[in-house]
């Protein structure tokens, strides 16, 4: 939703803003711009269009200066436009902004009022003249971004630029993200880590309520109120070579190749590889809250959802305790029976979900405990939860999350294990079953990887099919789910996931051989129902594409194509079927020429509900 740049130092600014911008570029591509402020005065670019499009509009002009800002846009207030795009400048005052004013309305008439002219139809241009109202009203340039943000409601992340205070940038954040970094002589500040790491590691996640005055050797904190805070920056042990493509077309594939990898690193130090017990005391769950734990709840949005209702059936089947699952945006907006004895889990590889935070919130003031399942370390959802279990994926930058989505499942299963046997829900050696299980996982995950181009002629076949149905029962149909989500957002098909079973109570009517069916079909203890459910659709004409475990010969043959995946407890399916369904639908997107990476109207982290 957005992504900020703002570089002050002594280096040229144009080029660390522009590369910083393509490195936050999945967080909007609508348009973007950037403001520089040189010998010569200020010069603004504005481009509709992706980053290229802005480089191609700045390369032939020589823009010399060591401070500037930079945004790259997701539209909420405006339709995409030279205009509309960011920087958005009001007298001497530049302002880019991730978020949105909610209270923009009524300060644009009181602005017009005072003789303020608007250019765009956003609503961060009102935060630039509301600022240009108060420094001529006498005030610093300070001291008018500390009166003005007061003013504000709703999510905001600012940087901010005043021409006749050169020496300064100022970085203010509200229910938006905003990343400081601390360089040697020079100082970065970024919607996301990948715009700051190469040139800095030690950052500090900026909290709400907080404005940075930066400087080149000063970063000054404060609160709303102008307090003074300390700002301690902490040293990340991620290199910017995680966050570039590494030889793969597109990052995606990149990820999807990473599954493995993310999954080990996710399991690392967390499993006792001797005694094979998991230990999560990293997350510090007291025994008092363990003991009287009535029920789970998970809130989450998109992929890390269907983590949670997986989720549900992985935590109610190895332990016993009762699992709820909402989505984020519903839950906040009803009145959830949560209590203290709930433990709420919030998945989010971004950490930075605006739902997903306003549930936690939620949750905490009805008495419960949060746990958060977390991808970025000091996010917003991780600092604001009681428990944190990180997912050690490495940055995720695709929009379309697939290593995310199978660490959160690693983690889930840690987390369950971890406490069944606090519980004493699970046997010893039934936990060292699942172990065991959870740590072959990665090898077969490689052999699946290992037939990519099985997956990819499969996509060729059913590439110019404009409707699919993914079907799955048991924890197969959160897998249904997902794999349907991966083909829409990134191929623009319409995928529906349905739980097997309910097929003939209504979309059985959809069937024809204009539909494929994808049927998620492993061994377990619905696999004699799914047969049926299959032979059903078969006995009326479908297309069948089927993911099947290696003894699924029946399931073979009454399918038009099918891709096998490795017998293992059906409880850990989910990691390797959802695999294939992901290459499925990366093919199919990349044959369509879609933009894998980008897909139109989605942004990576959506920070605004
Ligand atoms: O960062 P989060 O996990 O909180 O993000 C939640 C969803 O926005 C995200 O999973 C989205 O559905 C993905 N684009 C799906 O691929």
């Amino acid at each position: 939703m957005c992504g900020i740049v703002g570089y002050i130092g002594k280096r040229h600014a144009l080029p660390i803003i522009l590369d910083g911008l393509k490195r936050l570029e999945y967080r909007g591509y609508d348009s973007s711009g950037v403001a520089i402020l040189t010998d010569k005065g200020l010069s603004i670019k504005r481009k509709k269009g992706k980053i290229k499009d802005l480089i191609e509009l700045v390369e032939h002009e020589s823009i010399d200066g060591t401070t500037g800002l930079g945004h790259t846009r997701w539209a909420t207030h405006g339709k995409p436009s030279d205009e509309n795009a960011h920087p958005h400048r009001a007298g001497d005052v530049v302002v880019v902004h991730n978020g949105i004013i909610e209270n923009y309305t009524e300060l644009r008439s009181a602005l017009k009022g005072r003789g303020h002219h608007f250019k765009s139809e956003t609503d961060t241009e009102i935060i630039a003249h509301l600022i240009e109202d108060h420094i001529k009203s006498g005030e610093s340039f300070e001291q008018a971004v500390l009166s003005a943000v007061n003013q504000l409601k709703g999510s905001f992340a600012l940087g901010i630029m005043h021409i006749k205070t050169p020496d300064k940038l100022i970085a203010v954040r509200e229910s938006s993200p905003l990343v400081l970094g601390f360089g040697n002589s020079e100082n970065i500040f970024a919607s996301d880590m990948p715009a700051i790491l190469p040139y800095t590691n030690k950052m500090l996640f900026m909290n709400d309520g907080t404005m940075a005055v930066v400087t080149a050797d000063v970063v000054q904190l404060t609160d709303f109120s102008g307090k003074k805070l300390a700002a301690q920056p902490k040293q990340f042990d991620i290199s910017p070579a995680m966050a570039e493509k590494g030889g793969y077309k597109h990052f995606m594939q990149k990820e999807i190749f990473e599954q493995p990898h993310a999954i080990t690193d996710t399991m690392r130090d967390r499993i006792l590889f001797d005694t094979k017990e998991v230990n999560l005391a990293e997350a510090r769950i007291e025994e008092k809250l363990l003991n009287s734990l009535k029920r789970i709840n998970f809130v989450a949005c998109g992929t890390s959802y269907h983590a949670g209702l997986a989720g549900k059936y992985i935590i109610e089947e190895m332990t016993g305790i009762p699992v709820d699952v909402d989505v984020a945006s519903e839950f906040r907006y009803r009145s959830p029976l949560v209590e203290k004895e709930t433990l709420t889990i919030a998945i989010s590889q971004s950490g930075e979900t605006a739902d997903t935070i306003a549930a936690i919130r939620l949750a905490k003031k009805h008495g419960s405990s949060v746990l958060s399942i977390c991808n970025v370390m000091d996010s917003t959802i991780a600092r604001e939860s009681d428990h944190v279990l990180y997912t050690h994926a490495g940055p995720e930058i695709s929009v379309a999350s697939t290593k995310a989505f199978t660490s959160q499942l690693t983690s889930i299963y840690l987390l369950a294990i971890h406490i069944g046997r606090r519980l004493n829900r699970i046997p010893k050696q039934q936990a060292i079953k699942y172990v065991d299980t959870l740590i072959a996982i990665p090898s077969m995950l490689d052999n699946i990887l290992k037939q990519e181009d099985t997956l990819a002629g499969i996509a060729k076949e059913y590439s110019k099919h404009s409707d699919f149905l993914y079907l799955g029962r048991g924890i197969s149909y959160p897998v249904a789910l997902e794999g349907a989500l991966k083909l829409k957002e990134i191929s623009y098909i319409h995928a529906e996931g349905y739980p097997a079973g309910e097929i003939k109570h209504g979309p059985i009517a959809l069937v024809s051989p204009d539909m494929p069916v994808v049927f998620v079909a492993v061994k377990g203890r619905v696999y004699e129902k799914i047969k049926n459910n299959i032979e059903e659709v078969k006995a009326r004409d479908g297309k069948i594409i089927s993911i099947t475990t290696v003894d699924g010969e029946e399931i073979q043959k009454l399918s038009d194509a099918s891709f096998f995946i490795p017998e293992t407890d059906e409880m850990f399916t989910p990691i390797l079927s959802v695999v294939p369904l992901q290459l499925f639908a990366y093919h199919i997107a990349v044959l369509n020429g879609t933009d894998v990476d980008q897909p139109k109207n989605l942004a990576k982290s959506v920070t605004v509900e």
